[in-house]
């Protein structure tokens, strides 16, 4: 084949997404090629082809590269961590000079700052891209959130403007910045996940201890609530699932399912990448930790003994104002998440020089990704309005919207509290947003304890310079 007949680009193991993603691309006319050293996976990838001629596939290196067009552009979907490096390492010797290795997978940011630089001093380019959206969004348009050379990006940039999602005809991709870049927003995109799926979980938790609702009820609530302000992909999906039965025992799978809730890591390290840039994001931290607590289940069994105490359930009286009171809880929440995700975004673009726009950022996960919302178009506004603004939450526009729910947030904490069902999400989210919108902070004791115990000076009001007393 001349270099104008072969592939547009190959892909590095064929697991769902990288599967997905290739078939994505033959969709819309890219010759492409799968490589996976499993030949059942390059045999299930050429069956499920249906554009003849577009998909080709080799469980062998060599016969891989020589699918592909030249300069060689070839995008990895493996397992983060170690598989890459072995991923890359393998490569290597085959690739020429200008060739682009492209990582699209859940990678830490600071491990594709260190292959960026392994990989260029060898003469190849590297892109650390984020992929979201789940099989479904691979398949048929993710948001995709690339870093890398703007050259390098320039090479494949048909390719995932093609395959992404759209909204209203603009495709859910943009260049973002250097290599690590991608990969940060995207780890940043999967702790603002984590924060409203413990926020969601909590309102159904509210709902079935303390309302007494059934999968039934749930269903509905939540769907009737993915139709007005808290449109969004992770309302639609719970909606979804409180409707879904396990077709052996006519029984709702959500009540078969063992309640621990397992994580990758990429939660973890936005909370940890905001503890580094002294960033607070608390209801991400909160969201870690509640999938860890989630594990201790021996030891929640054994302190459920030890600290018996019965939820009590609201009156049915009251539910039509719970309710409401919910939906503007939950609303406001992940407003407040959003924003601790953009604020974390903010600081790291400083930190790392990456120049991010957090306009565009939004725009791009307004469609194909878990986190999309319509609620994603106003927290564009508000960066597209003033572009440094180091959080959305001083938007005038996002701040109308908090004020008018919050009262609502502190009636459900205030209930949660009372009644006995676990809200940390939201109770912190509260906290957080009333230590936003508080001028004032007991800050100035635990300077003065610093300095009580351990000399470490304050600042006065009254007076420029550092200070110590001798208490
Ligand atoms: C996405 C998802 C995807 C993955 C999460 C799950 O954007 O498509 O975020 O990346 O499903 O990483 O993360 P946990 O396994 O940590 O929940």
């Amino acid at each position: 084949m001349t270099n104008i007949e072969l592939c547009d680009i190959g892909m590095i193991g064929l697991g769902v997404m990288g599967r997905n993603l290739l078939l994505n691309m033959a969709d819309h006319g890219f010759k492409v090629a799968g490589y996976d050293k499993d030949k059942s996976k390059v045999d299930s990838l050429l069956t499920d082809a249906k554009e003849q001629g577009k998909v080709f596939g080799a469980t062998t290196i060599l016969d891989f590269m020589k699918l592909l067009k030249k300069p060689h552009k070839l995008i990895m979907l493996v397992p983060a961590g170690a598989p890459v490096d072995s991923a890359i390492n393998e490569f290597i010797p085959y690739l020429e000079k200008g060739d682009l290795i492209i990582d699209a997978g859940n990678s830490h940011f600071k491990d594709t700052d260190i292959r960026t630089q392994r990989l260029s001093e060898q003469g190849f380019h590297f892109m650390g891209v984020g992929i979201s959206g789940g099989e479904e969004g691979a398949r048929h348009g993710p948001s995709i959130m690339p870093g890398g050379s703007l050259a390098a990006y320039d090479t494949v940039r048909s390719i995932f403007e093609a395959v992404a999602a759209k909204v209203n005809g603009a495709p859910c991709v943009a260049y973002l910045g250097r290599a690590s870049c991608g990969h940060y927003v995207k780890m940043v995109h999967n702790g603002i996940e984590y924060g409203i799926m413990q926020l969601i979980a909590e309102t159904y938790d509210f709902m079935k201890r303390a309302l007494g609702f059934n999968n039934q009820q749930l269903h509905d609530i939540y769907k009737k609530w993915n139709e007005e302000k808290l449109n969004s992909y992770l309302i639609e999906i719970t909606s979804l699932i409180f409707d879904k039965r396990d077709e052996d025992k006519n029984q709702f799978l959500i009540d078969e399912i063992v309640p621990i809730a397992k994580q990758n890591g990429t939660g973890m390290w936005t909370s940890q990448s905001a503890m580094e840039l002294q960033i607070p994001v608390p209801t991400i931290d909160l969201a870690v930790a509640m999938r860890d607590l989630s594990v201790l289940a021996k030891q929640r069994e054994a302190a459920s003994m030890l600290y018996s105490r019965p939820i009590k359930i609201i009156d049915s009286t009251e539910h039509a104002d719970f309710l409401n009171h919910l939906q503007d809880a939950l609303f406001n929440a992940m407003l407040v998440v959003y924003a601790q995700g953009m604020a974390l975004l903010a600081s790291a673009s400083q930190k790392y020089a990456y120049q991010l726009d957090l306009s565009t950022i939004a725009n791009i996960w307004r469609g194909g990704c878990i986190i999309r919302a319509e609620l994603l178009n106003e927290i564009a506004a508000a960066f597209h309005l003033m572009r440094e603004l180091p959080n959305c939450l001083l938007n005038p526009n996002l701040s109308k919207k908090v004020m008018a729910t919050q009262e609502s947030l502190r009636k459900i904490v205030a209930k949660a509290a009372e009644v006995g069902i676990p809200t940390p999400a939201l109770m912190v989210t509260l906290s957080y947003l009333d230590a936003y919108r508080s001028a004032w902070l007991p800050a100035n004791l635990i300077q003065a304890q610093r300095d009580y115990f351990g000399a470490h000076t304050y600042e006065r009001i009254d007076a420029k310079g550092t200070f110590h007393t001798k208490w």
